[in-house]
């Protein structure tokens, strides 16, 4: 079997990452330079100072990735980047390195859609997972329901109409002073709240059944705050935090299990930041055993932004024959 070695980059928002992967499933290094205490200041991402700091940080990460890899650069076979969605100041950093790589050391360039790589990443810890399966991607810029129908073929069934999953956790969490980034914060005071204390709605979209909406339920927490406060009553912080997660655990699960009935399918996976929620997690993993089908998630560190899922998704563009030039270009809203 031919081996195909990608170093891939990622800086679409605020990590700066270059991983090496093996024939799209053997994560050989892994770099991420996070950003996120710099943009915590400031209370979400500020696109120009992530472009400042990508520049700042990309030679570093690349070569540490090469060296994590035991692996030089004339040992790629190509390179594969996030060319969007995403910041186009961001992008532009990694697609400018990417693209002076492959002309400088004569490796061919694949451009790499961000979304394709959240489900990618999947592939590098289950070796037996393979299209077709159903994918939920929940991240901090998508909500996308999406069958896969085969590498590098989607069908998107549903997105959110609104607000992105990963967006209500991190204004929510605002709302009830935990900061930024706040999915993980939401989580963690979760574990000392009562999930069925408040009682906030679960967005049903009477057409495009497979659609999500978070922005009503991010007004219902706004709502139940304000009142609490003309009112006089104490807020109980773990409370709202476990019940929010839980009318967004309830929803995607929702949309999942009927997805799951309607397209006949034998495997479900979740991919992106929210992906690594163990409350979701646990209750898609809960969900699949009921349906009778096969659960894949990747482990938290795959699930927010990498370059590992990157090369994933690069390998399988690659073995199809997809090339980009010396012309590619950031596209900030990028269609999957
Ligand atoms: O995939 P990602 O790193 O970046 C995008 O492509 O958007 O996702 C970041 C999002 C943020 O909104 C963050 O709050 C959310 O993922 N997130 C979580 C958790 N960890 C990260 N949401 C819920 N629970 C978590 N544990
Ligand atoms: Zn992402």
């Amino acid at each position: 079997e031919q081996t195909i070695k990608i170093l891939a980059i990622e800086s679409s928002c605020d990590e700066t990452a270059a991983a090496v992967v093996v024939n799209g499933r053997d994560m050989r290094s892994n770099v991420i330079s996070s950003q996120i205490a710099l943009h915590t200041l400031y209370g979400g991402v500020v696109p120009e100072i992530a472009s400042r700091k990508h520049i700042e940080k990309i030679n570093q990460v690349i070569a540490q990735a090469l060296s994590d890899a035991d692996m030089t650069l004339q040992d790629m076979d190509a390179i594969g980047v996030t060319y969007g969605p995403g910041l186009v100041g961001a992008l532009l950093v990694g697609v400018a390195e990417a693209k002076a790589i492959s002309y400088a050391a004569n490796i061919p360039l694949v451009g790499v859609h961000h979304i394709e790589g959240h489900i990618s990443a999947n592939y590098i810890e289950n070796p037996d997972l393979k299209p077709p399966f159903l994918c939920l991607v929940v991240s901090g810029g998508h909500t996308h329901l999406v069958k896969v129908t085969d590498y590098g073929t989607y069908e998107i069934l549903g997105r959110t109409r609104d607000d992105a999953a990963g967006e209500a956790f991190d204004k929510v969490a605002r709302a009830i002073g935990l900061g930024y980034p706040g999915g993980p914060k939401i989580e963690k005071v979760s574990h000392e709240g009562d999930p069925k204390a408040i009682s906030f709605p679960r967005a049903k979209i009477a057409d495009g059944v497979y659609d999500f909406s978070f922005s009503g339920l991010k007004s219902a927490v706004l709502n139940y705050l304000n009142g609490c406060r003309m009112k006089n009553l104490p807020i109980n912080q773990a409370d709202v935090a476990a019940s929010f997660q839980q009318s967004v655990t309830d929803v995607l699960v929702d949309h999942a299990r009927h997805a799951i009935r309607e397209y006949h399918m034998d495997s479900f996976a979740i991919a992106g930041g929210v992906a690594s929620n163990g409350v979701i997690r646990a209750a898609m993993e809960q969900m699949c055993r009921e349906e009778g089908v096969k659960f894949y998630h990747p482990s938290p560190i795959l699930c927010t932004d990498n370059a590992a899922m990157i090369g994933a998704a690069a390998y399988y563009d690659f073995i199809a024959g997809k090339r980009a030039g010396l012309d590619l270009n950031a596209v900030p809203n990028l269609k999957l």
